[in-house]
């Protein structure tokens, strides 16, 4: 299978270089867990680039007293990344072996338990670049499941070839520590042969010039089992006037949580361990004494989580936002009939507790309103939106998948589901700083950077109120943080389905619960979300649980929490 020959523009070979700074410090990370005392040491790049990883990992052997004995080893399937990195090891004074070639292929013929060192920042390149052809035989090739990212059998690769006291030094994606598409990796570190070390989340530091956030993860084949990694987490945070404040690659050196300064900015800079994660799907996360005491607190006021109690379903997909979106329908089109086209809400309208008074964006929505399940109409009955779409007909043929997915021409190519937009939701913007979950009553459309949540899958409405309380609060700001920590740029949180239904719920039925639903009913309804109403609410939410803890304990328990928080 000639992988890289599938694979031709730039962008799918995922070329991201690792800059020099960040290469000299997963190097000295990795020799930081290889055990000395080698003769011969073989340090393998097998995605080398221009060689910086490689250069880095020579330096860092000579630092820890390797003299000679060194071979290095690199692959690439780009002929100008090859002769730049011959170039560039030969003027440090190196010896290397660089093929031009696909190492997913060479690595069949490269004997196991011969490598002391590999040292990566492997290609990403998700399954939509790579076609779901490379995908599948990738997957059936590594043992992988799921979303396949070309990273994937890069570190799937590596326990096979590391010798049994050999060390990963792997610079990927932060995603890979949280997300369901990071599963691959995170199941190459639970299985036995491969144990996390060190893993350093290196959040918006901005060390790396693509537009992934990266991490640092060193793993070794050997060494005890019972020893936890450390977990080493930098984000950006609101600058404090006069703090003290440490250069960012002494911090992250750190025993224990700072500030560092980097690039003029502050970073908060955590210091812990990984919590042994249960499974593969469970994100990745940093204990310390603090947080841990919350979580596990707060675990015993949980009475069920979102996911427990509904569906979470992201908005409508068009393909084709230009053709189906628009403010201005009656002056673009007046044609299309105005049944048909349902007010939107897009993440722009959704502020916490209510959405926008006025939705500006209307989408043209074909489908039945009283079927659950897509049900297309007959455009024969609607001509002004036949003909408008027909005016669009080439573009809209043109997105191939939606003809060979069964699907008429002009449909939406993610319609959900047409029955439920009618009923009360819950609903919030993919992506936010802080949570901004409202309750909708309009009956409109979400679109597809939003998520959603139908009242008709709750059943009991109260609920639907404390889960918009919690999830509005700051204590469910808190949890987000400890449990799934996934942050973008500027602070900016993914709030997606994977880490939303893991949010907690208090057990209902007690007067704290109650009491929070009645300040959430007021926040949602009309009127001024005032400062005190918002911080009254956050209060209730933390008695909630206090008093679900309660619950949870015997009557005659000793231990009754009073400050949980
Ligand atoms: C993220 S860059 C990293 C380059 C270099 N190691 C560094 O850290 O600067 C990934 C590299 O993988 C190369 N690549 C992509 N697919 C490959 C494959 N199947 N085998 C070997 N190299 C590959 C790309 O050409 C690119 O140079």
């Amino acid at each position: 299978m000639a992988i890289a020959r599938e694979i031709t523009d730039e962008k799918r070979h995922g070329q991201h270089y690792t800059p020099a700074e960040l290469a000299q410090f997963l190097a000295a990370k990795a020799f930081g867990n290889l055990v000395d005392g080698r003769s011969q040491l073989t340090i393998v790049d097998p995605a080398c680039g221009d060689g910086e990883l490689l250069i880095a990992a020579a330096e860092a052997a000579t630092t820890a007293g390797y003299t000679d004995g060194i071979t290095l080893i690199g692959f690439d399937i780009d002929e100008d990344a090859v002769a730049v990195a011959k170039a560039r090891i030969a003027d440090a004074g190196l010896d290397a072996e660089i093929t031009l070639g696909d190492f997913l292929v060479h690595q069949r013929s490269m004997p196991s338990n011969s490598v002391d060192l590999i040292i990566t920042n492997p290609p990403y390149v998700r399954t939509q670049h790579l076609g779901q052809d490379v995908a599948r035989l990738l997957a059936a090739e590594f043992g992988l499941t799921g979303r396949v990212d070309l990273t994937h059998p890069f570190v799937a690769v590596a326990a096979r070839l590391l010798r049994s006291d050999g060390v990963l030094g792997l610079l990927c994606s932060n995603r890979v520590l949280t997300t369901l598409a990071g599963e691959n990796v995170r199941r190459a570190f639970m299985r036995d042969e491969l144990r996390v070390r060190q893993l350093y989340d290196l959040g918006d530091t901005k060390l790396f010039k693509a537009s992934v956030l990266p991490a640092v993860i060193v793993a070794s084949k050997s060494g005890p089992t019972d020893k936890p990694a450390r977990f080493v987490s930098a984000y950006e945070r609101p600058a404090v006037e006069g703090a003290t404040t440490q250069p960012l690659f002494t911090a992250l050196d750190g025993s224990e949580f700072s500030t560092a300064l980097h690039n003029g900015k502050q970073y908060e800079i955590k210091v812990g361990t990984l919590v042994p994660p249960a499974d593969t799907k469970t994100p990745w996360r940093l204990s310390a004494p603090d947080s841990d005491r919350w979580m596990e607190e707060l675990e015993r006021g949980t009475w069920k989580v979102f996911g427990d109690i509904a569906k979470i379903r992201v908005g409508i997909k068009t393909t084709a936002d230009k053709v189906f979106l628009g403010e201005n329908w009656d002056d673009a089109a007046p044609e299309v009939e105005d049944e048909l086209l349902l007010p939107l809400i897009t993440q722009n309208n959704i502020t916490p507790w209510r959405i926008a008074e006025h939705l500006q964006m209307k989408v043209l929505y074909p489908y039945d309103l009283t079927s659950a399940k897509r049900r297309a109409l007959d455009l024969e009955t609607w001509p002004g939106t036949k003909a408008y779409l027909t005016s669009h007909e080439e573009q809209l043929r043109g997105r191939k998948y939606v003809i060979e997915g069964g699907r008429e021409w002009w449909e939406i190519w993610v319609p959900q589901k047409p029955s439920l937009w009618a009923s009360p939701k819950i609903v919030f913007p993919d992506i936010s700083e802080f949570p901004r979950f409202a309750l909708d009553t309009t009956g409109a459309v979400v679109n597809g950077n939003c998520y959603w949540i139908s009242m008709d899958d709750i059943a009991d409405e109260d609920l639907v109120y404390l889960m918009l309380a919690v999830a509005n609060s700051s204590l469910g700001l808190r949890f987000y943080d400890e449990a799934c920590g996934n942050k973008l740029y500027s602070g900016k949180r993914r709030w997606i389905t994977q880490y939303v239904k893991r949010m907690p719920l208090p057990d209902p039925s007690t007067a704290e619960s109650q009491r929070v639903v009645s300040l959430a009913r007021s926040l949602a309804s009309e009127g001024e979300v005032s400062r005190a109403l918002v911080s009254n609410l956050d209060q209730a939410v933390e008695d909630a649980f206090i008093a679900s803890a309660s619950v949870n304990q015997s009557p005659v328990g000793d231990d009754l929490p009073t400050t949980l928080f």
